[in-house]
C-alpha cells in the first residue's frame, strides 16, 4: 500500500521487500486468515537468547532490546501481555521451541534462511545483518586468511559457525555471546566471529573490530509453519510501526542512528 512510501527508506525497502517474495495481496493482514489462537489466552509468549545486545539483553532483571520492543508492539496490537522465556538458540533457529509449543513467536536476531524456512514462517525481514570479527585490541588481525592457524570461538547453531565452518576456520562453539566475549578475554580463543551489529560495541581498550564480512543477512520473526493467522498480525504490526515511526524510534534508540542513515 502507497502509506509505505512515507516510512524511513531502509525500513519500506526492508518491508516492500517482504511483500514482494511472500506475494501476499491482503489490504489488512491481521483480519486475513482467521482469528489468532496463542498459547496461552492473552500471552504473547516469545523465545529469545541473551545476551545479544542491542537486541536482547537483561536489565534490571528484565529482558529488554530491540526485538523486545517490536515484539512489544505485537502483543499491544493483538491485546495480548508479553511473556518472554530464555531458551538456547540451537532450539530457537531449529523450530524446536515453535514446534513444542515452547513459544508462539521467535524473536533473536534470527537470520532468514532457506535452511530456517523449511522448519518455520518468517515475517517480512527488520534488519540488515553482516557478521563481524571481534579480536585483542592491536593483534591486527583482520581477514580470513589472518585466522590461519588461530582458534575462532562461534555460536552454536547461527549463521556465523555456518560463516565460519565454510570458510574451514578452527572453531570452538559457545552457547551464548557471553561465554565468546568470556573466552576472548580470557584467551582461550584468538577471536570471535558473531554478528557484526552485537560485536561492534564491543571495541574498547581490551577489543577491536577486525573486520565486517558482507554476508547481506535479514533478521525475521519466527511463527510455526503454517501458523498464517499469528504470521499475517506479525507482519501487520510491522508494516504498523514502519508507517508510524515506532520502527524508527526504536532502531535509533538501540542501534544510535536513524534506520535510513544506514
Ligand atoms: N543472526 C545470527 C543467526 O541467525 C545470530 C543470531 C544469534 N542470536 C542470539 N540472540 N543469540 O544465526
Amino acid at each position: 500500500s502507497l502509506t509505505r512510501l512515507a516510512v524511513p527508506v531502509a525500513a519500506a525497502t526492508l518491508l516492500l521487500a517482504g511483500c514482494a517474495s511472500t506475494g501476499d495481496d491482503d489490504a489488512s493482514p491481521a483480519a486475513g486468515d482467521g482469528e489468532v489462537t496463542l498459547l496461552t489466552e492473552g500471552k504473547l509468549t516469545v523465545c529469545t537468547n541473551p545476551p545479544y545486545e542491542p537486541f536482547e539483553y537483561e536489565e534490571d532483571g528484565q529482558v529488554v532490546g530491540l526485538d523486545m520492543d517490536i515484539v512489544g508492539a505485537v502483543a499491544e496490537d493483538l491485546g495480548a501481555e508479553l511473556e518472554i522465556k530464555i531458551t538456547p538458540f540451537e532450539g530457537i533457529q531449529s523450530g524446536a521451541d515453535l514446534d513444542s509449543g515452547n513459544c508462539d513467536i521467535v524473536a533473536s536476531g534470527i537470520t532468514i534462511t532457506e535452511e530456517r524456512e523449511a522448519k518455520m514462517d518468517f515475517s517480512d525481514p527488520y534488519f540488515d545483518a553482516d557478521q563481524g570479527l571481534l579480536v585483542p585490541a592491536g593483534s591486527g588481525i583482520a581477514s580470513v586468511e589472518e585466522l590461519d592457524g588461530l582458534t575462532v570461538g562461534v555460536q552454536t547453531a547461527t549463521t556465523g559457525a555456518t560463516f565460519a565452518a565454510d570458510n574451514a576456520l578452527n572453531v570452538v562453539e559457545f552457547e551464548d555471546l557471553g561465554l565468546q566475549i568470556e573466552a576472548l578475554r580470557n584467551g582461550t580463543i584468538d577471536a570471535v566471529i558473531n554478528d557484526i551489529a552485537v560485536l561492534g560495541p564491543f571495541a574498547s581498550d581490551d577489543f577491536e573490530v577486525g573486520t565486517t564480512f558482507p554476508t547481506g543477512e535479514q533478521y525475521g520473526l519466527g511463527i510455526k509453519t503454517g501458523n498464517t493467522a499469528l504470521l499475517d498480525a506479525v507482519n501487520a504490526t510491522l508494516e504498523r510501526i514502519a508507517s508510524d515511526g515506532t520502527y524508527e524510534e526504536i532502531y535509533t534508540k538501540y542501534i544510535g542512528t536513524a534506520p535510513s542513515a544506514g
